[in-house]
């Protein structure tokens, strides 16, 4: 049994981790850590949680904290300093935000000014277990990925495996994302009357997940990727379907089948095949770590659509398969979740 510590507790991601862990068969204690809210009951902000963690929060202190993994649900910010703290006393470390999740310090840095440390960089390891497992299984410091990249790259993992050639630099990425994605705190672009009714692009060409995207499936494919990424936010909580446009010189192959098998052993990314149209949707998905991937294909033309949830397989959730693996346990343990239709 291990002890965990999550600090960001008070937000939207770290009450997700608060009610994945606390169903969690190897987690027997947990210290829920705020700045803002210290000494107040966690259910005052998550009443979610009333009478299933009835536990207050915690002041941030690095020196005291004393867990087997501690999971920063935060923005980047001062509390970095502390990760190299943590590692030398033998915890594990997961990050939710963005920082380090670029393995060139340069780019890393432009993303996410601020908070340079080349030896964290060099250590940590990119949370994408699809992709990544070996690695996470042996790491110390995990950065969780982005929600839209965590859709966009497992949507194209796959295409990397085969024969054809893929025009990586046209790949066309349109993503709606519930308004969940930009966190507790309130704004003018999020408020109800502007979101209600409505579905908007915003930052196009300059969404911070895009160099993310463009790194890490340069990676896979060991190519140069350069995507063509419009995000939305639509009227709905929580949820992200990207549609995920691929330009091919001719693929002969079943793609749906090339699919299956090459996901046949991941626990959480689910082939949709419905005949006619490969449609993955929000309600399936929607409070759950599952990632659902549908492909459509006419030879040269490959449209991949997949949903997540945003605050799971695209953040909490994920985060804690990432610490299943570096712990050695079940990497399903605490995740059996399934969506609730209708
Ligand atoms: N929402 C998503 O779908 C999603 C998905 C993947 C990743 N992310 C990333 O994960 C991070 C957390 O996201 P979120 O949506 O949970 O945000 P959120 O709802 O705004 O919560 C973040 C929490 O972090 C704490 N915090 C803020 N600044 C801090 C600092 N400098 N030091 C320590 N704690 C600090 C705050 O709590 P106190 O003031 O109470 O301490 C706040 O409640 C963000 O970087 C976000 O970009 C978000």
């Amino acid at each position: 049994m291990v002890k965990v510590t999550v600090v960001g507790a008070s937000g939207y991601l770290g009450g997700e981790l608060l009610r994945v862990l606390v169903n969690h068969p190897k987690v027997n204690e947990i210290d829920a850590v705020s700045r803002t809210h210290a000494g107040k009951a966690v259910s005052t902000i998550h009443s979610n949680l009333a009478g299933v963690f009835d536990e207050k929060f915690m002041d941030f202190k690095a020196d005291k904290i004393g867990s087997d993994v501690v999971f920063f649900a935060s923005p980047p910010g001062e509390w970095l300093k502390k990760v190299p703290m943590l590692l030398d006393k033998g915890m594990k470390v997961i990050t939710l935000g963005g920082k380090f999740r670029i393995n060139d310090a340069e780019l890393d840095e432009r993303t996410y000014p601020g908070h340079k440390n080349k030896k964290l960089l060099e250590e940590r390891v990119y949370g994408l277990p699809e992709a990544y497992r070996k690695e996470i299984k042996n790491a110390r410091f995990v950065t969780n990925p982005g929600c839209y990249p965590t859709s966009v790259i497992l949507s194209m993992m796959p295409l990397a495996k085969l024969d054809g050639d893929v025009e990586l630099d046209k790949v066309v990425i349109n993503s709606v994302s519930g308004s969940s994605g930009a966190g507790a705190e309130p704004s003018k672009f999020l408020h109800h009357p502007e979101v209600s009714g409505n579905l908007r692009p915003y930052k196009l060409f300059v969404h911070r997940h895009k160099p993310e995207m463009d790194f890490v499936l340069g990676d896979v494919f060991n190519a140069t990727v350069n995507a063509l990424f419009t995000p939305s936010v639509g009227d709905f909580a929580r949820g992200i379907l990207s549609y995920v446009t691929v330009f091919s010189a001719g693929i002969n192959e079943n793609l749906t089948k090339h699919y299956r098998e090459f996901y046949a052993k991941e626990p959480f990314v689910r082939i949709i095949d419905q005949d006619i149209e490969n449609v993955p949707n929000l309600k399936d998905v929607v409070g759950t770590n599952f990632c659902d991937v549908g492909v459509n294909f006419n030879s040269d033309r490959i449209i991949i659509l997949s949903a997540i949830d945003n605050l799971l397989k695209g953040g909490s959730g994920q985060a804690v398969q990432n610490m299943n693996l570096m712990l050695g346990f079940d990497e399903k343990a605490g995740l059996n979740l399934v969506g609730g239709r209708p």
